[in-house]
């Protein structure tokens, strides 16, 4: 029993502060120079996680509309809706001028389910970062084009992978949502891998 104890005591210490330290950055590994293939490889996870509902449903377009789509929301594959409740950003993007994001979502998740996710700064990307409804090509063309990416390197653009609270939301999202796919170190790792390489862009 003693012994027992003192071993889940001993387990907790040893593995809970490493697996609280391990951060993106510590599993990064140097990237790789690939063939134009491979490296269309790579941009292929990078754009499945884009694309993916947990990150295009914030990066939306100048209509000012969160969208509420995925599996999560009792939808089919294709299918959609704008944000219940009629919300609306505004140009704002964070809802200000009317009702502010941060009234519903807080800087957690709620545990239940359908109830408001949350972390910090919530709000819509800028109109300019679109990836809602956009191919392949589009969204490789907007990321590389620092006026359309927040004026950042490809290097930025991974480190603001790595470090951001809203985008590790995407695979932590809260009760019954289904989380963006590969994880924040794989993500990273494949969009270095591509830059690496040239960050060649899909024909479409
Ligand atoms: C009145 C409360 C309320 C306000 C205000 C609100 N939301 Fe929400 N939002 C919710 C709730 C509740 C959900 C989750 C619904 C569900 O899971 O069925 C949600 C879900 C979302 C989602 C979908 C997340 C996912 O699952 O991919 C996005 C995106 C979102 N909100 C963005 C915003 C933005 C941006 C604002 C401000 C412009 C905002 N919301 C304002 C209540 C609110
Ligand atoms: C709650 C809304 C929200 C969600 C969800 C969200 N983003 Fe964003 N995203 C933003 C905002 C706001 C910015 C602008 C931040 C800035 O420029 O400093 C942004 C900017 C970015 C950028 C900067 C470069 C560019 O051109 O877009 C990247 C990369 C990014 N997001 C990745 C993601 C990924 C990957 C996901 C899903 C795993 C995701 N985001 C989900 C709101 C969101």
């Amino acid at each position: 029993m003693k012994t027992s104890l003192i071993i889940t005591a001993l387990t907790t210490f040893i593995l809970l502060p490493a697996s609280l330290a391990m951060t993106p950055e510590d599993e990064r590994s140097e990237p790789v120079v690939l063939s134009t293939e491979e490296a269309l490889t790579e941009w292929h996870k990078v754009f499945k996680v884009f694309s993916h509902p947990r990150c295009t449903n914030c990066h939306v377009p100048e209509d000012h509309r969160p969208r509420w789509s995925g599996p999560s929301f009792g939808l089919s594959e294709g299918e959609w809706a704008y944000h219940g409740m009629n919300i609306s950003s505004g140009e704002t993007r964070d809802g200000q001028d009317s009702i502010p994001c941060s009234a519903c979502h807080a800087e957690s998740n709620s545990e239940l389910p359908h109830g408001p996710p949350g972390a910090p700064h919530w709000k819509l990307a800028p109109v300019e970062m679109i990836w809602w409804d956009q191919s392949s090509a589009q969204i490789c063309a907007q990321i590389k084009d620092p006026a359309r990416n927040g004026g950042r390197t490809l290097q930025d653009v991974a480190d603001h992978i790595a470090h951001d609270a809203l985008v590790h939301w995407g695979w932590e999202p809260g009760p019954g949502r289904e989380p963006a796919p590969y994880s924040v170190a794989a993500t990273v790792t494949a969009f270095e891998n591509w830059a690496a390489s040239g960050a060649p862009c899909p024909a479409e």
